[in-house]
């Protein structure tokens, strides 16, 4: 396994190796979700490069971009298992030299839920990935469920634009008692990691309310907004059931017809100050809510 820090050196190492690429791009912090992504790319490629990369445009001025964790050692050590050939490991001068100017937007999918709470963030998401796009030239990107509006925002970037690369959706890998693994659930004290499986429950919650036959979003929103005011260190952001394409909220009434049902069920949600995402999506008559690490 290789670790390259530069443009020039990524390219003469991934040259130097024939085949199909997959590409799997991080900010570091690894964790089993991570880890189910490299496997995933392995399985399916000649090659899988990993970038550890914490891209500071996408981070807010008040957000966490100088706390997000991080540990290179430790990062490589969780990768070395999977036969990784290459690990892109760029300095924020490399990504955004001086002069940089160019940034990528993606524009109505990125106004609602993350975007309408966090404005540059996808602004910085597009453009990061562009460019590590072009830098690694895979043939595949994996990305985790998790992220849902991200792999939304991606997939129409790719479309829109014409990359050649094909994007890969993961399961969401969960924690025994349901929650989603994410690298900030470092930021959770012993307390508040007792309270944040309320977002799978919220979540669960209203998955029973649509088998049920619950079609309604604002039932479908109020049933997820109740499980989450009963744990008192919970607060939410916002709670949304959605059209997965458009990302508008699913009005009071039902109105799609019934074989094409889809919806994206989603929230943020502070867990004190620690802020945490999930969902579950619906689509083509099955949940994807995730899987349970084992
Ligand atoms: O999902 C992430 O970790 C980041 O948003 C990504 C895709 C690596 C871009 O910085």
């Amino acid at each position: 396994m290789q670790v390259l820090t530069t443009i020039e050196e990524f390219r003469e190492a991934k040259d130097a190796l024939k085949g199909t690429w997959g590409f799997v791009p991080t900010m570091g912090y690894l964790h089993a979700g991570h880890l189910s992504l490299v496997k995933r790319a392995r399985a399916e490629n000649d090659h899988v490069a990993v970038s550890i990369f914490v891209n500071p445009t996408q981070f807010g001025p008040n957000e966490d971009f100088a706390a997000y964790p991080r540990d290179l050692q430790r990062d490589l050590d969780l990768l070395q298992p999977h036969a990784v050939d290459l690990v892109f490991n760029p300095t924020p001068e490399v990504i955004y030299p001086p002069h940089f100017q160019t940034y990528v937007t993606v524009e109505e999918v990125t106004r609602h839920l993350e975007g309408a709470a966090r404005p540059v963030h996808f602004r910085g998401v597009a453009t990061v990935v562009t460019k590590l796009f072009n830098i690694v030239g895979a043939e595949r990107a994996y990305f985790g469920q998790k992220d849902a509006q991200q792999t939304i925002v991606i997939k129409r970037l790719v479309a829109d634009l014409a990359l050649p690369i094909q994007i890969i959706v993961c399961p969401t890998l969960r924690e025994p008692d349901g929650l989603a693994m994410s690298s900030r659930n470092t930021y959770l004290n012993a307390e508040q990691r007792k309270a944040a499986p309320v977002l799978y429950r919220a979540l669960y919650a209203a998955k029973e309310a649509f088998d049920k036959g619950e079609r309604s979003g604002k039932e479908l929103r109020a049933t997820m907004r109740r499980v989450i005011e009963a744990e008192p260190l919970a607060s939410i952001d916002y709670v949304s059931a959605a059209d997965p394409m458009t990302l508008q909220e699913l009005p009071p009434e039902p109105s799609q017809p019934k074989a094409e049902e889809a919806v994206l069920l989603s929230m943020a949600v502070r867990i004190g100050q620690p802020r945490l995402i999930d969902n579950f999506l619906y689509e083509n008559g099955q949940w994807l809510a995730g899987e349970f690490a084992g």
